[in-house]
């Protein structure tokens, strides 16, 4: 069997998960900007209006990991109530285990065999690990290669419309569905759906619309195979798949840290706005000031995720941020505004938080005094396959 290289594995297996605590705490301005930080209290209320919300609609959360790649987090999510946490990637799913998270969903199927080796040896750390299975390729490669005394839980993937993972074919689900129940190395955990082309819907009525007919579709293919575990959906459908009885839990990412993509939608009652806060930003330093009503920040396409929507300044009243490349930014000031004061340090909320979570190696952990007390290492970045 083809293996995957040992020592990749291992480095992030072995790669340091546990806060580090400031001896002196210090402001934003001592930064090594660009540097991510996390807000604590508007962080904590997040997690815990999620964890209350599912609560009293009655379902679990399962949320996903690959929003912030941090067993810090992961560990948190699981005090709050979590039922069990989602990964994207097998090296989330590495550093997850390592930190002692043991009932991890892998949401991506895999297909080649160097994956499967990765994964038949995580199953030693974790008798707990959940993989998604939409191909016969992909149970194919599970049957050659998980070893006889390793047990993983199988979901099978439906797609509706999105047609990124997931099977509209149900005699192959079915044939999906019997190899799983015939093999003691597996047992069958449930069905996944994830609408991924609707959570950033502009309106709350579209959005409703179109994910619980989604989930009807799905849900009356498998009906069949009366499955233990319904999962799926994120945090643009939140307040809604919960109307669905028969969904068990959801795979809510975004909410802990609510980016700017996301503050954009509109929330189920505009007076009130969303529930979620925005959490995480980056904070840059204004490093040159060479035209005219434009400021130059040390914080671009390495700093911020560049595939949707700009950076928001948060405490520039007024500005606009451009990317200005690799390195840089440009922040275009208002009319009337004062010289920039090189040096300073200002905030930008993140376009998109996944993506801008894997450019960096800590999270800046802010308290309410507004100094930076803690790092909680972001143990999963770059570990992409
Ligand atoms: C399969 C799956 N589930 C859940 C989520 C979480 O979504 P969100 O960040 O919108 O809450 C994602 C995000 O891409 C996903 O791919």
């Amino acid at each position: 069997m083809t293996r995957f290289p040992a020592h990749v594995l291992k480095s992030v297996l072995d790669k340091p998960w546990q806060a580090v605590e400031l001896e002196n705490p210090i402001p934003l301005d001592a930064l090594p900007t660009p540097a991510l930080v996390l807000y604590r209290p508007a962080f904590e209320r997040n997690l815990k209006t999620m964890a209350q919300h599912l609560k009293k609609h009655g379902k679990g959360q399962r949320p996903h990991a690959k929003t912030h790649k941090c067993p810090l987090i992961a560990q948190q999510q699981m005090a709050a109530g979590a039922v069990g946490v989602c990964a994207a990637k097998l090296g989330e799913v590495a550093a997850l285990v390592s930190a002692g998270v043991q009932d991890v969903l892998i949401t991506s199927p895999l297909t080649s065999a160097p994956k499967i080796d990765v994964l038949n040896t995580l199953l030693e750390h974790s008798q707990d690990l959940k993989l998604v299975v939409d191909s016969s390729t992909g149970m194919d490669a599970l049957e050659q290669g998980i070893a006889t005394d390793r047990r993983l839980g199988v979901v099978l993937d439906f797609d509706v419309e999105l047609g990124r993972t997931g099977t509209r074919d149900d005699a192959l689900a079915q044939k999906l569905h019997d190899r799983v129940s015939s093999d003691p190395r597996f047992y069958f955990a449930g069905i996944q759906h994830y609408a991924g082309h609707l959570m950033h819907l502009q309106t709350f009525e579209e959005r409703k619309t179109r994910s619980l007919e989604s989930w009807q579709a799905v849900l009356e293919r498998v009906a069949k195979f009366s499955p233990k575990i319904i999962t799926g959906g994120g945090t643009g459908t939140f307040d809604i798949d919960v109307l669905q009885d028969q969904i068990t839990d959801l795979q809510v990412g975004s909410y802990i840290f609510m980016d700017r993509e996301y503050l954009d939608i509109d929330a189920q009652n505009d007076a009130q706005g969303h529930p979620f806060e925005s959490s995480l930003s980056v904070a840059c330093t204004f490093v040159s000031a060479p035209k005219q009503g434009m400021a130059t920040v040390d914080g671009g396409y390495k700093a911020f995720a560049s595939d949707s929507v700009t950076p928001m300044p948060i405490t520039l009243d007024g500005c606009q941020f451009y990317f200005g490349g690799d390195e840089h930014g440009f922040v275009k000031l208002p009319a009337g505004y004062q010289e920039p004061v090189l040096g300073q340090v200002h905030q930008f909320m993140v376009p998109h938080c996944d993506p801008t979570v894997n450019l960096h190696d800590y999270y800046w952990v802010q308290e309410a005094d507004g100094l930076i007390h803690n790092l909680w290492p972001i143990t999963a970045r770059g570990a992409s396959w």
